[in-house]
């Protein structure tokens, strides 16, 4: 019978992958042909060339090597302090217009005009600005001397911005931008044009078409950039939808019987477990995983300084040596490597505990990633720094410095060192986890899940090689997000669930089969929603409608699950009461009840917060997201890492050294601490900005104007508290597994025999 059922859910979930895949598949061949062009040329009716293609690929080289996407965003992708350029650029283009035709028709600027003639000046843009005039023979954009004109005061605005301009210094320092950021004055000329090209594909509208090609975003009145109708429609079909899938869920679990929990073994079946050389070969994976969550927290207040003293960490001057693109982009990087680094090194770990035995030269194989992976992490971040310290020439940028592409920032040529590294490690894991593979029974089915997943994982990071120098932005967004996507909200969810769940199995707190049906059934449900809902970062970077349509609609049905996710934390919980030997790993299974309750808070409800289209149109690239990011990225995945380490802390180290109470604290502190930062400054921020996207302008949201507010900096600094007891929590996390070390120093150390035991 179960059996039966488990061969029903594979053959369920094959489908779903397969359809899934397919449709993205479909949809990126639509977005690929439905991209706003990039021009041969952008001329004015009088015949004078503006911009060339050229300019508009070196201009987004420069960009990408001056950090791109962490220093301020375009198409509201990227960092929150600098302005989004496409809407900062459309919005000063429309006012240089109209201050122009203002002053030739009423001898006065325009905000100096009666209403009636503000409104008459608008339409005329409105209709010039939408109108599309691209022309497929020539390949070239037609504008008017007007325009041309507009475009001339803009760029040097722009050019003034980057280089080191006097007029301009308190502007640089409000958006956190180094002096001469890019001392290269033809560089700096040649990055207004792809400016220039991402603010045109915001505000023309699609041939034969009433909406943009970024579908009307930014909000932007004096364009006539409003909402969509289909925008507005699939959103309210989204929250349909995810009230349909939560009843569904309900009704689903409440037809269920609940199965007893099993009795609970006498004694810890991990007690007899002697690590081999290649699992106590993964400690320093772990001190390299305390070591780079410290940087990262370091580098993350450095970063949300900056957003007050714009060239200054507390007077110091720092912003010429690492400025704050660097800082930026070292802060949101480290967050991946060390979460990944502790991923992996669980999975180094367990692994020969699962296949009960040490296969041959593995400690060798995990001392080799291991300098692998220090190189990648090394050299990447030094690529990035020398990349905006604008060493490279552009094309050596591409490869050795920054891409400028958030969270996929890494050169090619360390990406695909990482690649690389991640398929040593799934070999290494794989041959290790073999026996266990093969052996049929009730322990298998899980087993196979989890190693499915990291397969995913693995393969999935590959997308990030799709593209090239001179790939569509469009075709750029939508490889990025299968990497960042379908990791987070789809792969890593399984992962996640697996892993916990394989542990809890193999404690003899959880019967394998009830978890095998559990996870394969949770496998399914964040798949269903997880592939499509890739699309919801795409909304606005230049695709179509049913982008839209089908975004919003799977996306909602990620967070059915996460509503009814605080039972299995309440079930987790409980299980730390199940027998004495428990307490020994009650720590571990906090954090795995702290990954639950921000998966319902910081994936689930601030995830659906800004998902349905009319939410993010106005506060994608607000400090709405970075919410979002901040409680989901830290509290499901950076909690699960160090619930992992600590679960193989428990077998590396002398039981005698461990300590309850340093654990205690550091997880009060660093769930209370990430509860503060979230709920004490970005969310309130995040509220005032969004009431400032709507009713003004995304520009105004996030220009200089409203982020130098005394309330905003008075809400800037409401982070220091946060940050300061999340900080405590990591220096008490660091500080335990110093404990752990210096114990293993004084030989207390119990006696290991290099042969694993399997778990049974
Ligand atoms: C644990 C799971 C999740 C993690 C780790 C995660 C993480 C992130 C991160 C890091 C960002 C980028 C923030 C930035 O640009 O600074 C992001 C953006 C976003 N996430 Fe999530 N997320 C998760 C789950 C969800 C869920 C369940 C939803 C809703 C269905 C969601 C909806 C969004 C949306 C709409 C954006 C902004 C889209 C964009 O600007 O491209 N996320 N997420
Ligand atoms: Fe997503």
């Amino acid at each position: 019978m179960q059996e039966r059922s488990m061969r029903k859910m594979w053959a369920v979930l094959a489908l779903i992958l397969i359809v899934s895949f397919s449709w993205l598949g479909l949809l990126g061949n639509e977005i690929h042909r439905q991209a706003p062009p990039v021009p041969s040329a952008v001329v004015t009716r009088s015949g004078e060339t503006v911009f060339t293609r050229d300019d508009i690929q070196t201009g987004r080289q420069v960009y990408q090597s001056m950090g791109g996407q962490q220093v301020g965003s375009i198409w509201g992708h990227g960092g929150y302090l600098a302005p989004d350029w496409s809407a900062d650029w459309l919005h000063r283009e429309s006012l240089v217009i109209l201050d122009g035709w203002a002053e030739a028709e009423y001898g006065r600027a325009y905000g100096a005009l009666a209403a009636e003639d503000q409104a008459r000046l608008q339409t005329r843009l409105q209709a010039a600005q939408r109108e599309n005039t691209y022309d497929p023979t020539t390949g070239h954009i037609v504008i008017s001397d007007d325009r041309a004109a507009a475009i001339a005061v803009v760029s040097r605005h722009y050019v003034d911005l980057f280089g080191d301009a006097h007029a301009l210094e308190g502007l640089r320092e409000d958006y956190a931008i180094a002096n001469n950021a890019i001392p290269d004055p033809a560089r700096r000329e040649a990055m207004t044009a792809f400016f220039f090209w991402s603010a045109w594909a915001t505000t023309t509208q699609r041939p034969d078409e009433e909406v943009t090609y970024t579908n009307n975003w930014p909000h932007e009145p004096l364009v006539g950039n409003a909402p969509s109708g289909p925008n507005i429609m699939w959103s309210i079909a989204s929250v349909i939808l995810l009230i349909a899938g939560i009843a569904a869920l309900v009704w689903w679990h409440a037809g269920r019987k609940e199965e007893e929990a099993p009795v609970p073994p006498k004694e810890d079946p991990f007690t007899g477990l002697k690590p081999t050389a290649s699992m106590k070969a993964t400690r320093k994976y772990f001190w390299t995983v305390i070591a780079l969550f410290l940087a990262q927290i370091f580098l993350g207040a450095v970063t949300a300084h900056y957003a007050v003293e714009g060239h200054d960490f507390y007077g110091i001057p720092i912003s010429d040596i690492i400025p704050y693109a660097v800082t930026r982009t070292w802060h949101t990087q480290l967050a991946i490597f060390w979460i990944a680094t502790a991923w992996l090194a669980t999975g180094l770990y367990l692994a020969p505990v699962l296949g009960g035995k040490e296969p041959k030269f593995q400690a060798l194989g995990v001392n080799v990633l291991y300098v692998a992976l220090l190189i990648v992490v090394v050299g990447s971040m030094a690529g990035e720094w020398l990349g905006v310290q604008q060493v490279f020439d552009l094309d050596m940028n591409f490869w050795f410095g920054h891409q400028g592409w958030e969270y996929v920032d890494l050169g090619r040529f360390w990406q695909l060192l990482l690649f690389a590294g991640l398929m040593i490690w799934l070999g290494l894991v794989g041959r290790a986890l073999w026996p266990a593979l093969k052996q049929p029974g009730e322990g298998r089915p899980l087993t196979v899940i989890l190693f499915l997943s990291t397969i995913a994982i693995g393969l999935f990071y590959g997308a990030g090689l799709t593209w090239g120098k001179h790939t569509h932005l469009s075709m750029i967004e939508y490889w990025r997000w299968w990497v960042v996507h379908l990791w987070v909200e789809g792969f890593f969810e399984v992962f996640a669930t697996a892993a916990i769940a394989l542990l809890l199995v193999k404690l003899g707190l959880v019967r394998a089969r009830t978890a095998n049906h559990g996870v394969l059934f949770a496998t399914i449900i964040f798949l269903t929603g997880g592939v499509l809902g890739t699309l919801h970062h795409l909304y606005f970077t230049g695709a179509t409608t049913s982008v839209i349509a089908v975004g919003a609609v799977f996306s909602a049905l990620e967070v059915v699950p996460l509503a009814l996710i605080g039972h299995e934390a309440l079930e987790n919980y409980r299980m730390t009461k199940a027998a004495r030997w428990v307490q020994n790993y009650k720590w571990p299974l906090y954090f795995f009840v702290g990954v639950c309750f921000w998966n319902l808070v910081g994936a689930g409800l601030l995830g659906f917060l800004i998902n349905p289209p009319i939410s993010l149109y106005y506060v994608q690239g607000l400090n709405l997201t970075a919410t979002h990011g901040h409680a989901a990225l830290f509290g499901v995945y950076g909690l699960l890492g160090i619930g992992l380490m600590l679960f193989c802390f428990r077998g590396l180290f002398a039981k005698s050294a461990w300590s309850d109470k340093m654990l205690a604290w550091s997880f009060w502190l660093l769930n209370g601490g990430l509860a503060m930062m979230v709920f004490m400054s970005l969310f309130p921020v995040g509220v005032l900005q969004a009431h400032a996207s709507i009713t003004e302008g995304l520009w105004y949201a996030r220009s200089a104007e409203f982020l130098q507010q005394e309330i905003i900096h008075f809400l800037v600094w409401m982070r220091v508290p946060g940050d300061i007891v999340f900080s405590a929590g990591a220096f008490v996390l660091a500080a335990f597994a110093a404990r752990l070390v210096w114990a293993g120093f004084r030989g207390q150390r119990e006696d290991n025999a290099p042969v694993a035991t399997p778990a049974e």
